[in-house]
């Protein structure tokens, strides 16, 4: 047996050294989630092959269970046994993790038996997880705590390759400074903390609300230690960060015959911020760079991963498109990689090829691919593969390993939606294609907003299962443990099945992503409802049959069973539920709003009385969500604040990046609210305050007769905008941390007013 002593002693030999095949990582979470089970588990090892579990009852031992494992070639053990935690916890257990919170200690006590063994086996080698930007939209200020929930949930979901991206510029600093960067050119280069992806991703350089101070990137280091060790204690294979090329400016003065070259323009950003400095892989200077920066990141974390992201043209175009160009570029950048790790695997994200898809013919992604030798030498990531799949039109990569990936939350936005069939059927029919090179699933989604999580699960689950899930008998299993209480009324599997096949079921690409709520955007005439593309605005489905009919049934199973008030997943989908409802209320009076305003025959009052709606409308969407300590804006600004150290004026710094990245994005509205999010506090003191700007002035020159105004508009939201970034949370009346109002009550006034 497996005694509480024992735990102590393996956790104690991990802090020494961290080593493959250990059985700590599964203990470590036994430990951390089901403390008081903690010596109710025994983990045993046998050999097999491939990702495979079996669970079944220690014999002998009533409530102990143990685990019979297959240790599968190359794959670190202690892996393997998390997918039985997984399916134990969840399939006999009926409790989970999510990403609200971890409900694993709720699971019974005793330790209910497994009866029939329980066994599982993955059908392709990798299970993906993040974007490069999600370490922006998301984690940007995330301290381990938060990522220790979001680690294990990605554990038990048997998630096997995340991306590793923290401290990336602690490693890149050194390494500039060796080759004879000051650190004054270094800092020009280097964007804020809200920002780090697109520099890393050689969209925009330098930044805007001050420079970049060296405690954030020193604190980063630190995290990514940490985040590092964990992942790896997990049985997990992090995919590290390498140079890429981007430069600071100043490189062309220390190096003035160096081929170096200028990035597009990213964006609208000015070429002070963006037309990134990129040194070309065929330059002598590169693979001596990449070296030195390999080196001091093995240094750093020990040599724990041959996986490296390398983007170069990631919303960039290449220099040139002479098919021989991007030829020798790949075989380079590999060359450099290879020279500093003789193993190493280029992983590449392949929006570009779909985001830039005029200049990416498919001769020259043929060109570019085919500079690296070898088809397991790169890994792509298909990055969007339930709406705009690429690996189909090239070929299945020409060869190349590719993962099958779930894009959705651009932006971090929220907004309901999903198409769960072609999340099933999609990577079973991929990895049939006769000579498919797919060797992955996972989800590269650019935030982690709650909501919409059963997409995401869905997934991951699918990687475990050699054909395409059934959707009704998945839902009602999900829903059976998200609202894990004895005789869940019928109404709250009915909400869900209703869901899933209409607001779940959206299978027109054009609409294909978190689809946005208009009152995000800065209000205008035009250009705001029935938008297509990734940041679409048309709701493809019919909000009282399904979003509404949903909201109600939940209240009817939380009026049959009151236990449901207390799970907090059951109240979070109310939330949930109640926004999307409110939203699209919105978009509906705002449409009725435009036909009123260009109405000939209308009157001012008229245009106030809708206008009054709206604002009325996002009053509600204020006070709903300020009941729920997910929507809060006061929790993305005091997690950016608590970084800085008592420092003021460094805390001024980390809000402002935190704030802009919400609203601006850039120092004069770049990409203006592409990170909106309906959180308490930005909807009540930012979007309201817009629209009554907005709604005011409508209202004056539907009286006076004057010309509507675009640029005018444009400039009053800017003027809003730049004054809302600067603002310090708490100094208002109102501003608070905490959550405010009972979600039960507000929900049946808004049942009452918007039904
Ligand atoms: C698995 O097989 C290898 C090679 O036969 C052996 O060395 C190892 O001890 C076995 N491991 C277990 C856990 O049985
Ligand atoms: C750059 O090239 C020129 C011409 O070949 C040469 O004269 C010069 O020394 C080189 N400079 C450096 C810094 O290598
Ligand atoms: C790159 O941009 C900088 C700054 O705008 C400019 O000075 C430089 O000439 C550009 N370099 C090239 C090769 O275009
Ligand atoms: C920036 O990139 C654009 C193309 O996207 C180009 O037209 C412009 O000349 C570049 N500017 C600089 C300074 O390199
Ligand atoms: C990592 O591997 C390299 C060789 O690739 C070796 O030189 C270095 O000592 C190793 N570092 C650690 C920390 O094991
Ligand atoms: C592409 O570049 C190669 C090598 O510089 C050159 O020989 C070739 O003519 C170029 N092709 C085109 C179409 O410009
Ligand atoms: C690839 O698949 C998508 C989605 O099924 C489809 O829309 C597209 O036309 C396909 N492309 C090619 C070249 O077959
Ligand atoms: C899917 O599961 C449901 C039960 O939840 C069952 O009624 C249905 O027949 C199953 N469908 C298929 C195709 O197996
Ligand atoms: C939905 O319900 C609202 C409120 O009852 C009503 O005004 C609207 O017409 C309904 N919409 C549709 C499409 O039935
Ligand atoms: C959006 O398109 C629909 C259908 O074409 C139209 O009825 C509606 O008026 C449009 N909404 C706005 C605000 O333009
Ligand atoms: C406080 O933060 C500001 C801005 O980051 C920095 O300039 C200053 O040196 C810091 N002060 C101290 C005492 O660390
Ligand atoms: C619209 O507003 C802008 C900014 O205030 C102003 O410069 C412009 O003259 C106005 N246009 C008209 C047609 O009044």
């Amino acid at each position: 047996m497996h005694s509480p002593l024992g735990l102590t002693l393996l956790l104690v030999l991990y802090a020494a050294s961290v080593s493959a095949g250990s059985l700590d990582g599964i203990y470590g979470i036994v430990n951390r989630r089901i403390p008081q089970h903690s010596n109710g588990f025994t983990f045993e090892l046998t050999n097999g092959t491939g990702d495979a579990f079996v669970v079944s009852d220690t014999r002998g031992h009533s409530g102990g269970i143990t685990v019979h494992l297959s240790l599968a070639i190359n794959m670190e053990v202690a892996f393997i046994s998390l997918i039985f935690s997984f399916s134990y916890v969840t399939e006999i257990g009926g409790v989970d993790i999510w990403w609200t919170g971890s409900r694993l200690h709720e699971l019974p006590s005793p330790l209910p038996s497994v009866g029939a063994p329980l066994t599982g086996s993955s059908i392709v080698p990798y299970r993906y997880h993040f974007n490069t930007v999600t370490f922006g939209y998301t984690t940007a200020f995330w301290t381990f705590d938060k990522w220790s929930l979001l680690l294990d949930w990605l554990a038990l979901r048997g998630v096997n390759l995340p991306l590793a991206w923290v401290g990336y510029e602690a490693i890149l600093i050194e390494t500039f400074r060796e080759v004879g960067l000051t650190d004054a050119d270094i800092r020009s280069f280097l964007s804020g903390p809200a920002f780090q992806p697109w520099n890393r991703f050689g969209n925009i350089q330098g930044a805007w609300g001050g420079e970049l101070p060296m405690q954030w990137v020193n604190d980063q280091l630190a995290l990514q230690k940490q985040i590092v060790a964990r992942m790896v204690e997990l049985g997990m294979t992090p995919i590290l960060p390498s140079f890429t090329g981007f430069v600071p400016r100043a490189m062309t003065t220390l190096s003035p015959n160096a081929s170096i070259v200028n990035g597009s323009q990213w964006s609208g950003f000015p070429s002070s911020l963006t037309n990134v400095t990129f040194l070309e892989p065929f330059d002598p200077l590169f693979p001596q760079i990449q070296k030195s920066f390999i080196a001091k990141q093995q240094a750093a974390y020990g040599n724990v991963s041959h996986f490296y992201t390398l983007d170069q043209y990631n919303e960039n175009d290449p220099f040139s498109g002479n098919t021989s160009y991007l030829a020798s570029i790949t075989s380079n950048t590999f060359a450099s990689l290879r020279e500093a790790d003789p193993e190493a695997i280029w992983v590449m994200q392949g929006w570009l090829f779909f985001n830039s898809l005029a200049f990416w013919t498919d001769e020259r992604v043929e060109a570019f691919l085919g500079g690296v030798p070898e088809d397991d030498s790169m890994l792509i990531l298909d990055l969007y593969s339930e709406a705009q799949p690429q690996w189909n039109r090239t070929n299945s990569y020409f060869g190349k390993s590719w993962v099958w990936c779930e894009l959705h939350d651009f932006g971090g936005n929220m907004g309901m939606e999903g198409n769960l069939p072609a999340i099933i059927t999609g990577p079973i029919a991929s990895l049939n294609w006769p000579g498919s090179s797919m060797k992955g699933i996972g989800l590269s989604m650019e935030g982690q907003e709650l909501g919409n999580e059963i997409v995401y699960d869905i997934v991951l689950d699918q990687a475990w299962s050699p054909s395409a899930l059934n959707i009704s008998g998945y839902v009602e299993k999900w829903v059976s443990r998200r609202y894990p209480v004895k005789s869940l009324p019928p109404a709250a599997q009915k909400a869900w099945s209703l869901l899933s096949t209409t607001v779940y079921n959206n299978q027109n690409p054009n609409t294909q992503a978190t689809i946005k709520s208009i009152f995000e955007k800065a209000p205008a005439l035009t250009g705001l409802a029935n938008i297509t593309g990734h940041h679409t605005t048309i709701i493809s489905y019919d909000t009282n049959s399904t979003v509404l009919t949903a909201l109600k049934l939940l209240v009817q199973a939380s009026d049959q069973n009151r236990a449901l008030k207390d799970i907090p997943e059951f109240v979070f989908d109310m939330v949930e539920f109640s926004r999307q409802l409110l939203a699209n209320r919105f978009l509906d009076t705002y449409g009725a709003l435009v036909e009123t305003y260009n109405s000939p025959v209308s009157t001012p009052n008229q245009v106030s009385s809708l206008g009054d709606v709206l604002l009325d409308l996002l009053q509600d969407v204020e006070t709903l969500l300020a009941t729920n300590e997910n929507y809060l804006l006061s929790t993305w600004i005091s997690d950016a604040r608590q970084w800085d150290h008592g420092n003021a004026s460094y805390g001024s710094y980390l809000e402002y990046n935190a704030r802009n990245q919400l609203t601006l994005w850039g120092p004069t509205g770049e990409i203006n609210d592409y990170a909106s999010k309906q959180w308490s506090g930005l909807v009540g003191g930012y979007y309201q305050t817009r629209w009554q700007s907005f709604l005011s002035y409508l209202v004056g020159i539907k009286t006076t007769g004057e010309a509507y105004n675009a640029t005018l508009i444009a400039q009053d939201m800017l003027a809003i905008g730049e004054a809302w970034d600067r603002r310090t949370w708490g100094t208002r009346q109102g501003e608070t941390s905490g959550t405010k109002g009972d979600t039960f009550e507000v929900v049946t006034s808004i049942l009452s007013r918007w039904a």
